[in-house]
């Protein structure tokens, strides 16, 4: 494991961007596994600028995202397609033909669950995965529970998320109260898995994650397992870690 730290959220993002354009630089058709939400909203913005100054091509760049709400219409202003489509892709040349997120109007979950992991397995291993970290520990929506569960599958958000995200919505009754996200193993099975995390209210989660024992029950803490963890956190997220 690698932790890179960070002074701040806009240094964590300078600092996680430099690291994607450098896997899109030596692979231009980098298979990247994209999450959405405040933590990578500023290093999306960072690779936007990139992108303008013409350092960065992703013409070739595959992606697939780590989840979706259950009931959001893919132009509804705070489902997880809209926000990758204008926090990214429509500000960089990445084809959207090879953009994937899971489809929270399925009617057949179970179905679309299947779906997703048909377009994972097809690419054989991705070759970086990023991801935000929940206040619980989570990792895409693997919420807290009693088992780590290997495939896409539908989970039901838990109350702390559900708060959580309530600051995007109008008000909380407004939060889906589910959805669809990668599992373990699709997360796991990444080449590199970049982890991003700042601020003091994602301290103790981090600390967890990263120091605590692994269990399903912290679910980010199965990457202590992954041979090849990077972690860009900045002072405030690390700071009930104990590192050098
Ligand atoms: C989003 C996702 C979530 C978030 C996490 C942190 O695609 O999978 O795991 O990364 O909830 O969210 P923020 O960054 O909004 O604090």
């Amino acid at each position: 494991m690698r932790i890179i730290k960070a002074k701040d959220y806009d240094d964590m993002s300078r600092k996680a961007a430099a690291v994607i354009s450098s896997q899109v630089t030596l692979k231009p058709d980098s298979v990247l596994g994209l999450a959405t939400g405040s933590t990578v909203e500023g290093l999306y913005k960072e690779l936007v600028k990139l992108f303008n100054q013409g350092t960065l091509d992703f013409s070739q760049v595959r992606s697939v995202n780590l989840d979706e709400y259950v009931g959001l219409p893919p132009d509804h202003d705070q489902s997880y397609n809209y926000f990758m489509k204008t926090n990214l892709f429509s500000k960089i040349n990445i084809d959207e033909a090879n953009t994937n997120l899971p489809n929270g109007l399925a009617r057949d979950s179970d179905l679309e669950c299947k779906r997703y992991d048909k377009i994972i397995d097809g690419f054989g291993q991705m070759d970086l995965q990023l991801l935000g970290l929940g206040n619980n520990g989570h990792i895409g929506f693997n919420e807290p529970s009693d088992t780590f569960m290997t495939n896409t599958h539908c989970v039901e958000l838990t109350d702390e998320t559900i708060e959580s995200n309530a600051r995007f919505f109008s008000d909380k009754s407004q939060v889906p109260k589910k959805a669809l996200t990668m599992g373990i193993k699709g997360i796991t099975q990444a080449k590199i898995v970049l982890l991003c995390v700042s601020g003091t209210h994602k301290a103790e989660a981090l600390k967890n994650v990263l120091a605590g024992p692994v269990t399903p029950q912290i679910q980010g803490s199965i990457l202590q397992m992954h041979p090849n963890l990077v972690v860009v956190a900045d002072k405030d997220a690390l700071s009930k870690l104990q590192t050098s």
